[in-house]
């Protein structure tokens, strides 16, 4: 999830779109507003009828709340976890655990922001309580910082309480300071999520504080301070997930990693072209944003009008893109040389008028030279997220040895995976400031917005 100026979805249960402002807390204090977002209705009617149920969805009876998910098999790699998800690739997360209690919390792993947190026991409302929650006061280990933050997501506002304590995952203890949750908006509802632990670069998106990977780093917890995603597709295999900290499962990938570097304080790089059916469709001065929180693929809007005009028998629908639903057309990005490809049944979405809509939407998130990318292009490739080296990896994904087509084709063979490294450096690019004190020097105000909640609760219309 990264800032990401829209209007969201409120409601799931009905199919009408009830829409709302997104609000982004600028540095200022003032408060911006933007266009909407409009999403075209589903002509499947019943969502919740469309979850996968063949899958061995565990109903979570041993939980106190009612989500549905798919537990990942155990990595047997050092320092990695399972890589749960919904059984239906909307979302992704991991059990951590919180503090001297040990409580068991899934959290969403979201390279687009290095803000985290849970949420807490003195959030009473049924967004909470729906959810796990966390007692802070039953952790020996916590210590409060004696200030709040309010990050203001797409779908409403988290407000909570900062303090420090440890969390564990992966085979890592790591204390650090994160955010308990007392007011949460009803929309985080519809998410499985009791939280989120943030794994953005160093300060990006105005998170001032040093977040979970700087602490790792500072501590020398990792020989090299990466991590390696391998984002499962439920229509393959739903409990291939994977999560490596430290380490690169090269049992995910079929040949190289291959390295681009950053071009800003967050895991953006610079994107070559694009193609379909082999066709260029000549981009110049494009970035993508690599965000394992955000499902769907954002692109500004005359990307999408130059990359459907060569997908056939697609046509616009607002910011979406109606396009054949039995579409082959082969969708290739290229970075550093080396061209991925995305499989058709992860560009294609739900049915609609005239065809299906398509997952990846002409919708400008951060300025029309770049595009978020998230889990409908990830599910194709294994990720590395190189904190030492101040790069993004990528190589294609296997699933049970075997290639998903995640690299199409490579005009360049100097890709190499970068192993061992002893830096503990942490990057930090430049800082970006927007905390602001409001009042009080015991309230920060974080205007951090999410595009996680956004194509969550838009995907659920996308691909129900
Ligand atoms: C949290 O823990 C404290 C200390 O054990 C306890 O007094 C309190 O009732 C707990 N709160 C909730 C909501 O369970
Ligand atoms: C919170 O308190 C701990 C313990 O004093 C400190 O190490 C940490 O830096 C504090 N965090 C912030 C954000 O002030
Ligand atoms: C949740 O967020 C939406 C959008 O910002 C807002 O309309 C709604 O009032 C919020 N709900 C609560 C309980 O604050
Ligand atoms: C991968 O293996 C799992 C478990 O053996 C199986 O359920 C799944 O269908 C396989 N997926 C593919 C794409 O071969
Ligand atoms: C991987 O890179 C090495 C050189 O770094 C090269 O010799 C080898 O052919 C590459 N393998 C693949 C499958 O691209
Ligand atoms: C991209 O440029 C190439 C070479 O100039 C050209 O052949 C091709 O038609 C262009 N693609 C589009 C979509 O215009
Ligand atoms: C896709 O479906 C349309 C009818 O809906 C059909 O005319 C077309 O031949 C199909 N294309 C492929 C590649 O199957
Ligand atoms: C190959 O990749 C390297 C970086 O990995 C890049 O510097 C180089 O320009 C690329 N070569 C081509 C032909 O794309
Ligand atoms: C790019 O975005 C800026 C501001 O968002 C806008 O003023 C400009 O017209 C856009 N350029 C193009 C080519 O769309
Ligand atoms: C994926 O690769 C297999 C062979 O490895 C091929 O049969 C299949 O057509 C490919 N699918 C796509 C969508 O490229």
């Amino acid at each position: 999830m990264r800032f990401s100026p829209c209007l969201l979805l409120a409601g799931l249960s009905t199919g009408v779109h009830a829409f709302y402002p997104w609000e982004l807390k600028v540095e200022t204090g003032l408060l911006r507003r933007f266009m909407p977002w409009t999403l075209l209705p589903s002509t499947e009617d019943d969502i919740s009828a469309k979850k996968p149920l063949t899958f061995d969805i565990k109903k979570a009876s041993v939980r106190r709340d009612t989500y549905s998910i798919v537990e990942a098999n155990t990595p047997t790699l050092p320092n990695s976890a399972p890589l749960d998800q919904d059984g239906m690739d909307y979302s992704y997360f991991a059990v951590v655990q919180v503090g001297s209690q040990k409580e068991e919390m899934w959290l969403a792993l979201d390279t687009g922001s290095p803000s985290s947190w849970v949420f807490g026991t003195s959030c009473t409302d049924s967004v909470c309580t729906s959810h796990h929650t966390w007692n802070k006061s039953e952790s020996s280990s916590y210590y409060s910082n004696s200030s709040s933050y309010s990050i203001g997501y797409g779908s409403g506002d988290v407000k909570m309480d900062l303090g420090q304590d440890i969390w564990s995952v992966a085979d890592m203890d790591v204390t650090f300071t994160f955010g308990s949750a007392f007011s949460v908006n009803e929309s985080f509802t519809n998410y499985p999520i009791d939280g989120i632990l943030g794994l953005g670069r160093s300060h990006a998106d105005g998170w001032t504080i040093p977040s979970f990977m700087d602490v790792v780093a500072s501590k020398a917890l990792l020989g090299s301070n990466v991590v390696g995603f391998s984002l499962s597709r439920a229509a393959d295999d739903p409990k291939d997930g994977e999560v490596n900290f430290g380490t690169i499962d090269t049992t995910k990938f079929d040949g190289n990693i291959s390295y681009t570097a950053t071009n800003q304080d967050t895991w953006t790089i610079p994107l070559d072209d694009v193609y379909v059916n082999d066709q260029a469709v000549n981009l110049t001065g494009k970035s993508a944003t690599i965000d394992t929180g955000t499902t769907y693929i954002l692109i500004p809007p005359a990307d999408a009008a130059s990359l459907f005009a060569l997908i056939p028998g697609s046509s616009p629908s607002g910011e979406n893109y109606i396009i054949p639903c039995n579409s082959t057309a082969t969708l290739e990005f290229e970075f550093s040389g080396i061209k991925y490809s995305i499989q058709p049944e992860d560009y294609i979405g739900a049915s609609s008028t005239g065809g299906c809509v398509s997952t990846i939407v002409g919708h400008d998130s951060f300025g029309n030279n770049t595009w978020l990318v998230g889990d409908v292009f990830l599910k194709n490739v294994y990720t590395v997220f190189d904190f030492d080296n101040v790069q993004v990896g990528f190589g294609g994904r296997l699933v049970n040895s075997t290639s998903v087509n995640g690299t199409f084709s490579s005009s360049n063979t100097t890709a190499a995976v970068t192993e061992g490294s002893t830096s503990a450096a942490t990057a930090s690019g430049s800082a970006s400031t927007t905390a602001v004190a409001t009042g009080s020097a015991s309230h920060l105000s974080l205007g951090v917005g999410s595009s996680l909640l956004m194509t969550v609760l838009s995907v659920l219309f996308l691909r129900a």
